[in-house]
Order: C-alpha cells, then structure tokens, then sequence
C-alpha cells in the first residue's frame, strides 16, 4: 500500500490521531483485517488522495447503530471517536425516520428562500444559549463556522487580529488553518491568514507553565495590552483531542479580560457541545458566556453535515456583506438532523445520564491509573475522557509506542478510539451509551493494560 515505505520519524505527525504508517499499522493490516477489506482498503488508496492520519485507512465498514461501527465482515467495533459526530449514537431511529419523512417533502432551500424546519431549527437553538445568544448563522461545516465567527469578529471590532491557542484546532481549510495552533495543518501552505498571535495553552499536566493556569492569563493580558488590533480571541473551551481542561476561573478570568479590551471571545465548541460534557453547551460548566459560539459535527447527528454559528442581536448589522453565503446554508436535511438531535438530548435526559456516567467513569479510570504505571494522567469531563500514557510518571516521558500497542490491542478487541498527541487516549462514546457498553470498553482497555504494562 503507497506509504507503507515512510518511516514514521516526524513527531510534528503526533498531533491529532494515530499515525497510520507504523510498524504496528503494518501487523494489524497483515493479522487483522480481511481480505474482503483489504481489497476495499487497497481501491481506497488507489483512487483516494493520501493524507497524515487518515490513509491508509484502518478497516472498512458497512454499518453504523447506536454505539457500533461494524466492518464488512462482520466484526464490531465501540465507537469511542466518531468524529464527535455521535452524541445520539448513530443511526438514531427518530433521526432516520424524521429525515426519510423530510426526504419526502422539501430537500433542498434555494438561496434566498427559507423553509419551516430550518427556522425551527434556529429557534430551538436560540431557546437553549443563554439570552445574549440570539442570532443564528448557518454552514456546512465546522471550518466555515469558525471562518463566519472570525469575519463577524472583524466587522463589529473594526480590529483584524486574532489571539489562538498553540496546539488548537479550529478546522481544515486555509482560512482557519491560519488561526489554528497545530503546525500539522499549515506545513507547506506559505503565508496564511495574516493577524494571529499564538498563545501557549493552560495545560496542566506538562507545558511551559506547568499547570500554572496564572500564568497562561498574565501571558493573554500581556498580549492583549500591547496589541490593539485584535478583535478576537478564538479558543476550544476544552480542547478537545487530548481533553485539556482549563479551570473555572481560567475562564471567567479570560471572559473578563476580553471584555476589558473589547476583544469578542469566540468559543469553538463544534466537538465538545451538545452534551458532551453534562450540559448541552461546554461553556456553561465554566460560568461564562461567548460573544461568538461555533457548533458543529454532532449538531447534524453524523448524518448531515451540520454546523452554525450563535451571537449577539447587537451583531447583527452587516446588511450589506455576507459572512457566510454557503450553499447548503438553510438546509432543510441538515436543519431536520440538527433540530431532531437537539430534542433527543432533552428527550432522552441526555445530560443528566452523562453527569452520572461521568462519577463512573472518573472512579474507573482512576482504579485503573492506580493499578498501571504506565498512565501518568487522566482527566475528562462528562463523556470526554483522555488517558495520558507516560513511561516514568516523574519525568513524564511520552509512552508513544505503548500507546499504540494499547490502541491496535483494544481495536482486536472491538474498542476504536482515537490516540492524540501520541500518548493520550482519547475517549469519546456515543452519549446514548449504555452502562453494560460502558463496562465492556473499560474491561477492553484494562485488559489492553495488562498485556502492555507492569502493574503500578
Ligand atoms: C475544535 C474543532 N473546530 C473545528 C473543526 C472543523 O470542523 P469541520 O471538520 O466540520 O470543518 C473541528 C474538526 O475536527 C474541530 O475539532
């Protein structure tokens, strides 16, 4: 398969997933996967464009329900990545029976033309953001979302520049690859986005501040008061991939900040919302409001491509320009999907499940990292949980290749989840999720440490 010859020596590829040209890549393609899937996943290379951490692909599938991807032969796998796209689990029987009931009727806005479903959907949203959020913008995708949330910015501060985090994400296209901190995404892509300043994450467990979130505020206010051109501050509430969680007071503290310098606050929520973390909009576990909030991925129940933007009323006052103007704009599938998602969070209590499968998960996870050395840190929220694998917890070197072996060895075992930064295990189940689903993944991945790791 092409790039099987690329030797994996470049750490800047351990950003976001796996990567996928390993030696271990190599043994689960020869050991694990089918034939059948190994003629699907050899016209896949042929015909698709190759790019780091998604080709060559790891199995091919041919369903989706509930918690499960299952591949064409048969095998099933948990689902703990997704794409962030599953808070309601796949294939949910409302959603498939409320979009082949759309499919009947209206399938397509054309521009300027508005549909019933699509306002019910903006409505629907507006009622569950705090007050100060209601105005609504509609995309595709979670990139163009942040792309809109930054060209409002501009338009209502008069001021280009934008303040980002190191190692965030913010999507794919060249717009937002320039406001994004992941290197991963801009190499090779000569001058982008002019205006952004960088800013080091507050991540706690490593970093050049060690935990110390004072620090992360005092190097925002620094920049903030020697610049004044920024209009924007553009951050993950939680970053999402390798689950860092900035405290309470972070938050409310940059929240003031951006207030005092009149600097919009954008909160990119697109994998995190929507009940991820026990409350339907991250921000909320944090006292504090965006003036910009950008959703997305799971918003169109990982059937439609869904996402949009929520702001201010005051916001609203740029007639004259288009900040979005995107074809699928005002899509009656994608608004069918996203308002049926947001009812079957609040029909399914949701959010109250998820506050009781967090205590779960917080005591499991902490059983396991008392039994095995090999996990230096766990941390999550609500259903987002990320396992940091180190291999000597006091100079907390990045267990890379144990990572790995742990990831291919829950794969055998039917677990998929998504490993970030290398070394930490990303966990991200549907939210519909059930408890004995929930015990079997632990059992997978306590069964992944035994064969890999000394007990503690
Ligand atoms: C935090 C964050 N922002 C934006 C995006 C971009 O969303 P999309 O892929 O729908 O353009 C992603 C996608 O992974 C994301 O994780």
């Amino acid at each position: 398969m092409q790039g099987d010859h690329n030797a994996i020596s470049h750490p800047e590829q351990l950003v976001e997933g796996d990567i996928n040209l390993t030696k271990a890549r190599q043994q689960w393609m020869e050991n694990e996967v089918g034939e059948q899937a190994k003629d699907l996943l050899y016209r896949d290379a042929q015909c698709f464009m190759h790019q780091a951490m998604s080709t060559p692909c790891l199995d091919a599938i041919k369903s989706c329900k509930g918690s499960y991807i299952e591949n064409i032969s048969g095998k099933r796998y948990l689902d703990f990545h997704g794409n962030n796209v599953h808070q309601i689990g796949f294939s949910h029987p409302k959603l498939l029976n409320r979009l082949t009931e759309q499919l009947q009727q209206l399938t397509f806005s054309t521009r300027r033309y508005t549909n019933e479903v699509a306002v019910q959907f903006a409505e629907k949203l507006i009622s569950l953001t705090p007050n100060s959020l209601n105005k609504v913008l509609l995309t595709p995708n979670g990139s163009s979302a942040v792309g809109i949330a930054l060209k409002l910015a501009r338009a209502v501060t008069k001021k280009h520049k934008v303040i980002s985090f190191w190692d965030s994400f913010h999507g794919a296209s060249l717009d937002v690859v320039g406001v994004s901190g992941e290197s991963i995404f801009r190499e090779h892509m000569g001058p982008v986005m002019a205006g952004v300043e960088r800013i080091p994450p507050p991540i706690t467990y490593r970093g050049i501040f060690e935990g110390d979130e004072n620090k992360a505020l005092e190097y925002l206010e620094f920049v903030l008061s020697k610049d004044n051109q920024i209009g924007a501050f553009l951050a993950e509430t939680i970053r999402n991939t390798d689950v860092q969680i900035p405290s309470k007071k972070f938050w409310e503290e940059a929240r003031c900040l951006c207030s005092k310098y009149g600097v919009l606050l954008i909160l990119d929520e697109i994998p995190i919302a929507l009940g991820r973390t026990g409350k339907m909009f991250a921000f909320e576990n944090f006292g504090i409001e965006p003036d910009i909030l950008c959703l997305g991925k799971g918003l169109g129940g990982g059937i439609m491509p869904q996402a949009a933007i929520v702001t201010k009323f005051e916001y609203d006052v740029f007639n004259e320009i288009s900040l979005g103007h995107y074809t699928h704009e005002k899509s009656p599938m994608g608004s069918m999907a996203a308002l049926t998602v947001l009812e079957v969070i609040q029909e399914e209590e949701l959010l109250e499940k998820v506050k009781q499968f967090e205590a779960y998960m917080r005591v499991a996870l902490a059983k396991l990292q008392r039994k095995y050395s090999l996990i230096g840190d766990v941390r999550g929220m609500g259903l987002l949980w990320g396992i940091e694998l180190v291999t000597n917890r006091k100079t907390k070197e990045k267990a890379i290749t144990e990572a790995e072996e742990i990831m291919y060895e829950c794969l055998k075992k039917g677990l998929s989840f998504k490993v970030s930064k290398g070394n930490v295990l990303q966990l991200s189940p549907p939210l519909t999720i059930t408890k004995e689903e929930l015990e079997h993944a632990l059992a997978i991945l306590n069964g992944a440490f035994l064969k890999f790791n000394t007990i503690a």
